[in-house]
């Protein structure tokens, strides 16, 4: 199949697409999606076999409105109304109870959907015009880091879905919040931009799920083609180049900024700030090749949801008595 590669002025070609049960990945503000029709069982199929993601593995859907998020789901707590009307469209997926509307393979076993208002010009205009709930799971192959860019989706999935709407650099760079909103308290699934706190601060309550109540934690996640090592500390970091370069590995850092002295064979800079760590760190774990370096060691990032990304890709963790 030869894939398409689109922008924003071809919002018609995309819905037609979508219509005729073909998948199309877009940019969102979180990360590129690759949507099919939630409602047309064949299409969702397509999903799960472009990105070979497992059965088990629920795929969350995207919706215009709220109007269209109560009519895919039942019993909504009253806390999910202010809570979509305070962050959605926003970087957060809503797990409710499934009002059995989409296709069943859409979340597999379960009795709950994952529902996202995206905050995209181009994502909400296809949902727009297609009126449609869109299944749409991060549009990579499943275990690498999710796309950014236009040209991650293209290296992952050229050839295997029938378009690509290139929009640029995602703005946020890591995937949303996803909270489980079948409870009396939110509970949240995975980390993102919007915090528990962020949510206290809104319904009074919220709860993190132990680490393995998510479908997707039995899978790996986001790993780059060599071993990841994350450390704790700056001194951790020299010591660990110093011991592999004895090794006579050749050593990758990632790191806020470049290092002066520091002989390695390459630098992967994540920037200073928070925003900017979210929004390079794919990018950078997609940079790393296996042609040019035999290990990664990752400087420690103040950001939270980072250092959550950076240990589900890293092989390995140095904890600060190790
Ligand atoms: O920011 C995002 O959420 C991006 C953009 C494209 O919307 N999408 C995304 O999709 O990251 P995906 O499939 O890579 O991650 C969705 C996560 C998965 O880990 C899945 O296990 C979880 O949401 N999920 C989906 N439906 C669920 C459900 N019914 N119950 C629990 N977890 C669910
Ligand atoms: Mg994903």
């Amino acid at each position: 199949m030869e894939t398409k590669i689109l922008d924003q002025n071809n919002i018609e070609i995309v819905g037609q697409l979508l219509r005729n049960g073909e998948i199309v990945a877009f940019p969102t503000e979180t990360v590129y999606g690759l949507a099919a029709n939630a409602i047309d069982e064949a299409a969702v199929t397509k999903v799960f076999a472009a990105k070979d993601r497992p059965q088990d593995n629920p795929l969350n859907v995207l919706v215009e409105t709220k109007d269209m998020m109560k009519q895919l789901t039942v019993d909504i707590p009253d806390y999910v109304d202010v809570l979509v009307d305070t962050f959605s469209p926003g970087p957060i997926t809503y797990v409710l109870k499934n009002a059995g509307k989409v296709a069943p393979n859409v979340s597999g076993d379960l009795t709950t959907i994952g529902v996202r208002i995206p905050d995209h010009p181009i994502a909400l205009s296809i949902l727009k015009y297609t009126g449609l709930p869109l299944a749409a799971p991060s549009a990579n192959k499943s275990g690498r880091p999710s796309p950014t860019t236009a040209q991650h989706v293209i290296h992952d999935l050229s050839g295997e879905i029938a378009a690509i709407v290139d929009g640029g650099k995602t703005n946020v760079g890591l995937e949303s919040t996803v909270i489980d909103c079948t409870g009396e308290i939110p509970m949240i699934l995975r980390t993102g931009l919007i915090t528990k706190e962020d949510i206290t601060e809104v319904v009074g309550a919220c709860d993190m799920a132990p680490s393995l109540e998510m479908p997707s934690n039995k899978y790996k996640h986001y790993t780059p083609e060599v071993p990841l090592i994350l450390v704790q500390s700056e001194t951790q970091l020299i010591e660990l180049v110093e011991e592999e370069k004895r090794k006579n590995k050749r050593v990758g850092v990632i790191v806020p900024e470049a290092v002066q002295d520091m002989h390695v064979q390459k630098m992967y800079i994540l920037g200073k700030e928070e925003t900017e760590n979210a929004r390079n760190l794919y990018d950078v774990l997609r940079a790393i090749q296996k042609t040019e370096v035999d290990v990664v060691i990752s400087a420690p990032f103040k950001s939270k949801i980072v250092m959550n990304r950076l240990e589900q890709a890293a092989s390995k963790v140095v904890h600060k008595a190790d």
